[in-house]
């Protein structure tokens, strides 16, 4: 849930600051593993809403903490770098707000390998002008990355987000307001539901798939729901997953969604997300699920038994990270594969492993078929 702000600065709540967290420690991990592993590409990340870059109560916003974790992992990688250059991009459409962050990241203009490019507009319009000028990452093999972090449901629209993720090496996370969809929903023409309805989904289908008869939060979940299928039908994108943000009373406050079609960049996020600090005042819920529950990224048991239901019966190969059993623990669990999982199941005797290696430990999942 995002509520609109008219002040240019404003407090930030700790899920706010979290969800920063998140991204500059996802953002080291990804400009490092592209900075040197792509030999002589240009990568791109997005910011789309890049606000002022500062809270009341918070020295960063989205922009320094994407510079910071360039910074980071420039520092890191050194001479082993080899990609061409780094190019950061933020959008922001209220000129104040704008100047702000232009000033904020002044500093990181001087650093060797990044180029910074601004624009002080829309999220579309801004995205159709880097185009132009950083045309590569949306060719089908430099990596791009975008960031959506919108006040509200709209300003970000699904022909835009299909046209990122048509690259190859495209991935996004976005801040979905489910609730604001489903208050459009709910105000129907009063809020000119459907054209804007149409412009979040690409199409029409939000009108056969979303209801209000049982009521507000089901509306909200069956709005990201519908979104979550609209990115997977996305050629290519194999891997979606929903964070939900709750505050501790169990209110929602947004999803964050991640789409990619590189199984690593899940495992990446996850990782980031697993060593945020829950402290108390936020959590991360199970976005995947009718009935919330918490993320436990260490309770193995509790997604062990939809596993074998879904796999149940077949003979499925485990080998590294491109297989079915992963895929399906990348997309339906909070873990990274299903080792603890599938080593939950053999305890309990639900599945029978077949190995290539005679010497395998009983609960151990390097590679071989696992017959269920
Ligand atoms: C939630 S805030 C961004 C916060 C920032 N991403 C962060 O984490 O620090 C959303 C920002 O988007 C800006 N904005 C609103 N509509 C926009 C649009 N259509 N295109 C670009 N920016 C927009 C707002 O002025 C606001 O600063």
């Amino acid at each position: 849930m995002s509520a609109k702000q008219t002040e240019i600065i404003w407090e930030a709540e700790p899920h706010t600051v979290a969800k920063v967290e998140v991204l500059r420690a996802y953002l080291v991990a990804y400009f490092q593993i592209l900075g040197t592993s792509k030999p002589g590409q240009t990568l791109l990340y997005v910011d789309g809403f890049a606000g002022p870059d500062e809270y009341r109560n918070f020295p960063h916003g989205s922009p320094s903490a994407a510079l910071l974790a360039a910074q980071e992992a420039m520092r890191n990688s050194q001479d082993r770098w080899k990609a061409r250059k780094l190019h950061c991009a933020f959008i922001e459409s209220d000129t104040k707000r704008f100047e702000n962050m232009a000033r904020k990241i002044e500093p990181f203009r001087a650093l060797a390998g990044l180029e910074i490019h601004t624009y002080n507009t829309d999220f579309v319009t801004g995205l159709a002008k880097l185009r132009t000028d950083v045309p590569a990452p949306f060719s089908k093999t430099h990596p791009l990355f975008v960031f959506i972090d919108p006040f509200g449901a709209t300003g970000a629209p699904f022909d835009t987000i299909k046209d990122i993720l048509t690259s190859d090496c495209s991935e996004i996370l976005i801040n979905l307001d489910a609730d604001g969809i489903g208050r459009i929903f709910r105000a129907k023409a009063d809020a000119n539901h459907d054209p804007l309805l149409t412009a979040i989904y690409g199409d029409r289908s939000w009108a056969a798939e979303l209801d209000d008869t049982q009521g507000f939060p089901l509306l909200c979940r069956k709005a990201l729901h519908l979104y979550t299928e609209k990115l997977k039908a996305i050629t290519g994108v194999r891997y979606v997953f929903a964070f939900e943000m709750q505050s501790t009373s169990g209110t929602l406050n947004y999803f964050l969604v991640f789409a990619s079609k590189h199984p690593l960049g899940l495992v990446k996020m996850k990782e980031a997300m697993k060593r945020i600090d829950q402290d108390g005042s936020y959590r991360f819920a199970d976005a995947n699920v009718s009935q919330p529950s918490l993320l436990r990224f260490d309770d193995p048991e509790q997604y062990a038994p939809a596993l074998h239901k879904h796999f149940e019966g077949r003979n499925v190969n485990y080998e590294g990270l491109d297989n079915e059993i992963t895929d399906y623990a990348l997309n339906q669990t909070p873990f990274r594969n299903s080792k603890s999982m599938l080593a939950t199941l053999e305890k309990q005797n639900l599945i029978r492993v077949v190995s290539k290696d005679a010497k395998r430990r009983k609960g151990t999942f390097k590679e071989g078929a696992v017959n269920q």
